[in-house]
This record gives C-alpha cells, sequence and structure tokens, in this order.
C-alpha cells in the first residue's frame, strides 16, 4: 500500500516512517514535508536510500503540489501541523494556516483523488484542562485553550465533517505528550534533558504543578499502525502513555538520572492559558484494536537521555539552525516576551 505522510520529517512522522518500514509489509512511504524549522531529513538519514521511500518537499497549503505527491497513494497519514503551544502564542497566523487550512486543503485532494484511508493525527490537548481524577474519552467536549489546540480542534472537525457529509474514509487519533529520539527541543522533555547535560537551567512555568500524560513515541506510531490498518472510519481514538507526571517532578527526575544538582531548576513566569492537566481514558483502542503502551516512562527517560548524549552532531547542528535564534529571541528572554506578547496582543502579521 502506497501511503502520503505529511510531516514525516518532524518528530513523530520521522518515527513512523522508521517504524512502518522496518514492519517489512507492503509499504511504500511518500514523505510530503515543508521542512519548517522543526523539519529535519537528517531524522531519515537511516531510510533514505530505502526503495520504498521518497520524499516531496512541498507546502499541504499548495493544492496542485499536494495533488501531485498524492496521486496514487492509497492512504494518507496526517502529521504535518505547526506543533507548538508557545509558538502559537508567539504568532497565530501560520499555526492556523498549516494546521486549519492545510488540512482542508488535504481534505479536498483526497476525496478528488479517491483516497481509501486517511488517518488525521490529532492530541489530548482539544479536550483542554481535566479536573484532578477526570479524564477524556473520545466523546468528551472539545474545550481548547491555545491557539494551537484551537486549530488542532478545529480541523478535527472539519474531518469529521467530511466524514459526515461525503462519506470520507477517515480516522482520528488524539495522543497525549509524546517524548523519545529526534524531538525539536523547543518542547518540555528535550529542552530540560538538553539543558541539562549542558548545565544550562531547566525553566519550569509557573509553580511546575501542571501534569502531563508521557506517551514514548513507538508506542504512540503503534497505536497510529493500528489505527491505520484496523480502525473504524469515523472513529476517534486516544492513545496516551497513562503515566501522567506533575512537570516538576518530571524535572526533577531528569536532574536525578542525568546526575546534575536541583539548583538547575530556574522557576519562571507561567504560559498564558495554560492548561493545568492533561488525562486520556484509552479503553477504546485497547478494547478495539488490542493496543497499550510498552514503554514504562522510567525505561522510555532513561532510552531517551541516552539518545541525546549520544546524538550531540545532530543536536548541534539543530542548534545551529532556526533553532538557536528562535531560542535567543524567546527562550533566553521569556519572563518579559511571551507575557507581553500575550497582555499588549499581537500584532497581526495579515
Ligand atoms: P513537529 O513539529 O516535530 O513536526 C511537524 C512537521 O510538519 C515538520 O517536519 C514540518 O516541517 C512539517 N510541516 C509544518 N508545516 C507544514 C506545511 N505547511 N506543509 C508541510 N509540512 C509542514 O511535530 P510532531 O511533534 O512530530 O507532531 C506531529 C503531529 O502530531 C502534529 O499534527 C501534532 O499536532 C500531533 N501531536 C503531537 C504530539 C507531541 O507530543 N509532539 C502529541 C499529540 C499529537
Ligand atoms: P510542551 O512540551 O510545550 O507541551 P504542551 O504544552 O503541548 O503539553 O510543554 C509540556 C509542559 O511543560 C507544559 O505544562 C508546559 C511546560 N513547560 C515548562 O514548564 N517549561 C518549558 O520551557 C516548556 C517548553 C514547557
Amino acid at each position: 500500500m502506497k501511503i502520503l505522510v505529511t510531516g514525516g520529517a518532524g518528530f513523530i512522522g520521522s518515527n513512523f516512517i522508521r517504524q512502518v518500514l522496518a514492519l517489512g509489509k507492503d509499504y511504500v512511504i511518500v514523505n510530503y514535508d515543508k521542512l519548517t524549522y522543526a523539519g529535519n531529513l537528517e531524522n531519515l538519514d537511516d531510510v533514505a536510500k530505502n526503495p520504498a521511500y521518497s520524499f516531496a518537499k512541498g507546502d499541504i497549503c499548495d493544492a496542485a503540489a499536494v495533488e501531485s505527491a498524492m496521486n496514487g497513494c492509497e492512504a494518507v497519514v496526517h502529521f504535518a501541523a505547526e506543533s507548538h503551544v508557545d509558538r502559537s502564542i508567539y504568532e497565530p497566523a501560520p499555526v492556523i494556516e498549516t494546521n486549519v487550512t492545510g488540512t482542508f486543503i488535504l481534505l479536498q485532494v483526497a476525496r478528488k483523488l479517491n483516497v481509501r484511508r486517511f488517518v488525521h493525527i490529532s492530541t489530548d490537548e482539544v479536550y483542554g484542562d481535566m479536573d484532578a481524577g477526570a479524564f477524556a474519552d473520545e466523546n468528551s467536549p472539545l474545550q481548547p485553550s491555545s491557539p494551537y489546540s484551537a486549530s488542532k480542534a478545529s480541523s478535527d472537525l472539519l474531518v469529521r465533517s467530511y466524514v459526515r457529509t461525503f462519506g470520507f474514509p477517515a480516522v482520528l487519533t488524539r495522543a497525549s505528550n509524546n517524548y523519545g529520539p529526534y524531538q525539536f527541543p523547543e518542547k518540555f522533555l528535550p529542552l530540560m534533558i538538553t539543558n541539562a547535560l549542558d548545565d544550562k537551567p531547566l525553566p519550569i512555568y509557573g509553580d511546575g504543578k501542571q501534569q502531563r500524560d508521557w506517551l514514548h513515541v513507538e508506542d504512540h506510531c503503534r497505536g497510529i499502525v493500528a489505527v491505520l490498518e484496523r480502525g473504524r472510519i469515523g472513529e476517534v481514538y486516544n492513545i496516551g502513555g497513562q503515566d501522567i507526571v506533575e512537570n516538576l517532578t518530571m524535572a526533577k527526575a531528569l536532574l536525578r538520572v542525568t546526575g546534575k544538582p536541583e539548583t538547575l531548576l530556574s522557576y519562571v513566569k507561567d504560559r498564558p492559558g495554560h492548561d493545568r492537566r492533561y488525562a486520556l481514558k484509552c479503553d477504546k483502542i485497547e478494547r478495539e484494536l488490542g493496543w497499550k503502551p510498552t514503554i514504562s516512562l522510567e525505561e522510555g527517560l532513561r532510552q531517551t537521555i541516552d539518545w541525546y548524549r549520544s546524538n550531540t552532531k545532530w543536536m548541534a547542528r539543530v542548534r545551529d539552525g532556526e533553532y538557536r535564534s528562535y531560542y535567543e529571541k524567546y527562550y533566553e528572554n521569556r519572563d518579559s516576551s511571551l507575557h507581553a506578547i500575550a497582555q499588549t496582543g499581537p500584532k497581526p502579521s495579515l
């Protein structure tokens, strides 16, 4: 089966491609990616010469280019997105453009080309803050808090409308916070790991008592394969690690494992609109598709820390690129920058 994977040069997409090619089935992958700051083809160096893999550079908002890449594909697995909450606060326009308009264009082209299956990759953030003790199931209300999560919820609703209105063969996944190799170091875990390894401060937003459910990216990708192969059309499947941890506890654990002192913890102003807790109920994917997470947080963290320790060249090249100026602009001065933007309102670039 020939599959168009959008956003395959990013963190989860590249892990997914590697995993699918290693299955030894008859999958042929076309990786369609714009190569934004988060897209890094080095993530796929080891499969670049695999005859079942090819890459096409392009924007999901460009209908003609999407059509030429999707032509002949039976399935689409749609990862491409602007995926970072903080960036969506600094500059929402590209987030809305890619996540909403881009998804719309993919749906239109996939309908035109009679694609047989469309897997839309979404997030637990669409459910918003969960009260202590509460868990979101697939029917919970969508209550997104950030421009990022609102854009993901919007694209989920568009996909669902295509199923209902046009009988479009889509299925949706909503996963919790992923971690693992090749994650761009703007997200919490890779930022904390690489800062700890470099003896730099670990910036903790607010009181650090926000909770996230951590899912190893390889477990997530196994879940996506199950949904691609056996998920019921029109259905949503939550995919969570079921390992809910406070940010501060996580940062302290990373310091322990890396052998660094807690004096590196640095409390900074909270993210505006920051969701306190995410928590997913994942009975459905376990019951229907037999999926559950297999990598414990302890083991996964150890492996991930080892990966960043052994891949310093990858990290150095990532830091030399756009990431560095982004880091300097916002992350070394975050107390003032994020809040100034949230309070005075961004200057729209539209
Ligand atoms: P990422 O930021 O690492 O990668 C995104 C990829 O999309 C990059 O390769 C980028 O170049 C590409 N891209 C961005 N805009 C594009 C455009 N207009 N056209 C074509 N390609 C474009 O993101 P990720 O963490 O791998 O997340 C992948 C998907 O999974 C996203 O849809 C995200 O919402 C979802 N998700 C992520 C997490 C997580 O914890 N990272 C959790 C749940 C769901
Ligand atoms: P993040 O990786 O941005 O994922 P999300 O906000 O989409 O869940 O952040 C995970 C958690 O870590 C979130 O509660 C915000 C917090 N955080 C920090 O405390 N410091 C940081 O520097 C970053 C990037 C995140």
